[in-house]
């Protein structure tokens, strides 16, 4: 058995509970909930426009939930900030912009990296590990590797996007030629982002696929069947 680990991503939780701005669901007790069901790590990403987790959340997750809390962010003094101050054990940087329904893709790693490399360093020199969100591009890698990341979470939403055998194939091995370089390269392996309990398993048996973090689709599934249920289910899939 790989053991492959599970990020349970529980931003949509946050959504819900800001439809209202009261107290429930709280995320709080749905982080607990998660690692109790076999959750490896929870992790939560905080937008700039806070449309979901609040600043609060991180503080009250890091104050009261045993466990591996995980970072997704992106490049800005502020999350910087946040970051350090929180101190998550990994942070995720990943691209945002303004108005988006979700993440667009991995970082853009062409161009000035100057202070990119600038925030892997800080949050790297804090004791925080550092992924950084990729496209399954064989650049990509590359530079994360340049600049120091830990990690690198492939984006797996053009897999999950593809539709037909013919498609996924080409996807999924897009997906396993890059995690074949960040392998070589030493960099540990995450994959996350539009991951279902029909897509994830080809993801799960990369080789060297460490974690997938996933977040929408379990969350679904969680009215339907409960929480726990939802996350022991993903679990049992992908280890
Ligand atoms: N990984 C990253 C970097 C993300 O931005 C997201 C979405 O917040 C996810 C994983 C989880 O994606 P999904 O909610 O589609 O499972």
């Amino acid at each position: 058995m790989r053991n492959v680990k599970l990020g349970v991503n529980i931003d949509h939780i946050a959504t819900l509970r800001q439809a209202r701005k009261e107290k429930n669901p709280d995320p709080v007790e749905v982080a607990r909930v998660s690692l109790n069901a076999g959750a490896d790590m929870i992790v939560m990403h905080l937008r700039h426009d806070r449309r979901h987790i609040q600043d609060e959340d991180l503080l009250r997750i890091r104050e009261n939930v045993k466990g591996i809390i995980h970072l997704e962010m992106s490049q800005s003094k502020e999350m910087e900030k946040i970051a350090l101050k929180v101190r998550p054990d990994s942070v995720c940087i990943v691209p945002e912009f303004p108005g988006e329904v979700t993440t667009q893709g991995g970082l853009n790693l062409s161009g000035k990296l100057a202070e990119l490399s600038n925030l892997v360093k800080k949050i790297s020199n804090a004791g925080i590990e550092v992924s950084l969100f990729v496209d399954p591009e064989p650049q990509s890698i590359r530079v994360a590797h340049n600049l120091g990341a830990d990690t690198v979470e492939l984006c797996t939403s053009k897999y999950a996007a593809s539709w037909g055998k013919k498609l996924q194939t080409k996807e999924l091995e897009r997906l396993q030629l890059a995690a074949f370089l960040a392998n070589e390269l030493n960099l540990r392996l995450h994959a996350g982002h539009g991951l279902d309990y029909y897509n994830a398993v080809p993801v799960a048996r990369i080789e060297g696929m460490e974690c997938l973090n996933i977040g929408f689709s379990i969350i679904s599934k969680a009215i339907f069947v409960g929480l726990r249920n939802a996350v022991a289910e993903m679990k049992r899939l992908i280890q």
